[in-house]
């Protein structure tokens, strides 16, 4: 059996950390007769410049024809592309998790998944100007909070049990307050859990105090963009942070982070993201086809970033010394077992 996966390179380090990534499939296919069929679409930043729109049908097309889709990270067009593409092929889970690989003697264990909703509020995209202002509509329905909710019980089932839910309903009444309620009749569903509940100035405080205590986070769409930034920080980097775009059956996979311009085109980005998002591409292809191939996959790559940080593998966002390409030989080397 062969799957079909799209892939968009994006900009600034997307290409870097895609090169390193795609050679870490090539070695994946070989070792587990895997057969992926890669298809390579453009959106973004140069992909408007040069085709005068960072979206095209091709590209949409493309991802929708796919098993699975594979993103770097994009540049000033993101909210063009990504924001976009959540809304429009209904991607209604971003599932963000923060694990730190290395055990170290100073900083807290984090091991925690960001379930984001991801197709509405302040993200829905309708702003408009006012005499004197602007003005952003903060869209929150039953439908896309009791259908978050549901994954992340699905999730916590899988885990610690504990979920938190992280919202601002003290301030935001009604959009919070719909946000919560509905979350809570779900996850009352599955007694089982441990719910509690944080308002998201204090949830960021606590992601930096006490990151242990938590186990699933599921809040609304613009309060996990910046959790996961932040959780990503104290898990090692946001070089380190894989993410999940999930629909009932399409799925987008990319790096939490930018297109990082501040060091594109050095050779130093860090591409455990990509590598790590590949990861999770392989978990959510095996959750829907029970091909074990791709769960030893999964599985392979997990081991192998996790051996190759404890080997100090590292690009210098990590404290390391090596490039990109580097870490990804590596990286291939002990998959293939020549490391
Ligand atoms: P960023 O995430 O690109 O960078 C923040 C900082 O983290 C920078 O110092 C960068 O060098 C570092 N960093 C990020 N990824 C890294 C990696 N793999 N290895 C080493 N260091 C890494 O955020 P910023 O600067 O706010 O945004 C840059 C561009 O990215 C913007 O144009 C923004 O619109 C776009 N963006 C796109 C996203 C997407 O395609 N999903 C998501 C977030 C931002
Ligand atoms: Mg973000």
């Amino acid at each position: 059996m062969s799957y079909k996966i799209a892939w968009i390179q994006g900009d600034g380090i997307g290409p870097e950390i895609s090169k390193a990534a795609l050679k870490v499939l090539k070695v994946l296919q070989a070792k587990f007769s895997l057969n992926l069929e890669l298809s390579f679409y453009q959106a973004g930043d140069r992909c408007k410049a040069s085709l005068g729109t960072p979206l095209p049908d091709s590209t949409v097309d493309g991802i929708r024809q796919a098993d699975a889709t594979l993103k770097g990270p994009v540049g000033e067009s993101a909210a063009d592309v990504i924001v976009r593409l959540r809304r429009m092929l209904d991607l209604y889970a971003n599932i963000r998790p923060a694990k730190n690989y290395e055990k170290h003697p100073y900083f807290h264990d984090i091991d925690l998944i960001i379930v984001r909703e991801n197709t509405e509020d302040l993200y829905s995209g309708i702003e408009f100007e006012v005499d004197g202002g602007a003005v952003a509509l903060r869209i929150i329905t039953e439908k896309a909070s009791q259908r978050i909710a549901e994954v992340a019980a699905k999730l916590a089932l899988t885990r610690r049990r504990k979920v938190t839910i992280v919202h601002k309903a003290n301030v935001m009444k009604k959009t919070c307050g719909l946000f919560t309620k509905k979350v809570k009749e779900e996850l009352a569903k599955h007694p089982e859990l441990i719910v509690n509940e944080a308002y998201v100035d204090a949830a960021s405080m606590a992601l930096i105090r006490n990151p242990e205590t938590f186990d699933i986070i599921v809040t609304t769409n613009l309060f996990g963009d910046i959790l996961s930034d932040e959780a990503a920080q104290v898990a090692g980097g946001l070089g380190m942070a894989a993410s999940a775009n999930l629909g009932t059956s399409m799925a987008i996979f990319e790096p939490v982070h930018g297109s990082a311009p501040d060091i594109a085109g050095k050779g130093i980005a860090n591409p455990y993201s990509m590598i790590l998002s590949c990861k999770m591409m392989f978990d959510w292809l095996y959750s829907r086809k029970g091909d074990r191939r791709l769960s030893n996959a999964s599985e392979e790559i997990e081991q192998a970033c996790t051996r190759a940080l404890k080997l100090n593998l590292k690009t210098p966002d990590l404290g390391g010394t090596l490039t990109t390409d580097q870490v990804a030989e590596k990286i291939c080397d002990l998959i293939s077992g020549r490391g």
